[in-house]
């Protein structure tokens, strides 16, 4: 009798937790609480509320070493199937000096066998474009959705020209490694490149046309992965921050005008990481 009350209350707490977790996954990727024009909702010219102390594990070396902990951790990632086919896990390049994180889709071929992201040809010009705009790449953290290769044909990895983009399998599996370099990051703003990192943060599907070039309040997680991992950390359930999304830099390989438009949106980028009060 005893036995069976305790395997129901065990059964209870089991789906509790589970229900728990589950419902502060949708909460922190619920679109529509979380991006709100600043327009619309008033917010123009204000600042976000900030609820917690952004700068607590922004810099330093607490960061560094828990950044390299988690990129320890995820070496021999095998929750999708890119795992077979990989070179490299490719976690990040760059310090979050400047509070800014950017964020790619997946690394490609370049990225693969170098261990690091935007080395590639897109790398190169999203380079040019920062160090148009005054920003250092050595300053700002630049990272994917994905942190494996995706290839079209996993049975020619040696080709070039044979990068897909991640699906849905992919980047679910992927996420919860990006919500902890956000989490211990704690960036004053995250640039998403191009739609599919974009919508992967937003968790739908969005005209990037639409929404690039502003600022939107975005609220980061302090996820349960994290509290687990980092025993120590403490804190609000969230702190926001600013989405900025962009173009990806490939895009304008695609169509060379939008240039301009990437160009500008990084010097506004740039105008109000400068202006906002840490
Ligand atoms: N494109 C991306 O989205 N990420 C990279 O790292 C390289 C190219």
């Amino acid at each position: 009798m005893q036995t069976d009350i305790r395997k129901d209350l065990t059964e209870i707490v089991k789906q509790l937790k589970t229900y728990l977790e589950e419902t502060r996954e949708e909460d922190f990727w619920h679109f529509k609480e979380i991006l709100v024009d600043k327009k619309k909702s008033g917010l123009r010219g204000k600042k976000p509320n900030l609820q917690v102390d952004l700068s607590m594990h922004q810099s330093g070396a607490y960061l560094e070493k828990a950044l390299t902990a988690l990129h320890k951790r995820i070496k021999n990632c095998q929750k999708c199937g890119l795992h077979k086919t990989r070179i490299n896990v490719v976690f990040s390049r760059g310090s979050a000096e400047k509070g800014i994180i950017f964020i790619g889709e997946a690394p490609g071929y370049d990225e693969d066998r170098q261990g690091l992201p935007f080395v590639g040809r897109a790398g190169q010009l999203l380079d040019e474009v920062l160090a148009s705009v005054g920003l250092e790449k050595e300053k700002v953290y630049v990272t994917n959705v994905v942190k494996c290769h995706p290839l079209f044909n996993p049975r020619t990895p040696e080709k070039r020209g044979n990068d897909r983009p991640p699906n849905r399998e992919e980047i679910t599996a992927c996420l919860p490694v990006l919500k902890e370099q956000i989490f211990m990051i704690k960036p004053k703003i995250i640039c998403t490149l191009g739609a599919v990192a974009t919508n992967a943060l937003l968790g739908k599907v969005v005209s990037l046309t639409k929404i690039r070039g502003k600022f939107y309040p975005f609220r980061v997680p302090f996820g349960p992965e994290t509290l687990r991992v980092e025993g120590n950390l403490q804190g609000e359930p969230y702190g926001e921050t600013k989405l900025f999304p962009t173009f990806h830099p490939a895009a304008i390989f695609r169509t060379p005008s939008l240039k301009n438009i990437f160009i500008n949106d990084l010097k506004k980028l740039v105008t109000e990481v400068n202006t906002s009060a840490r």
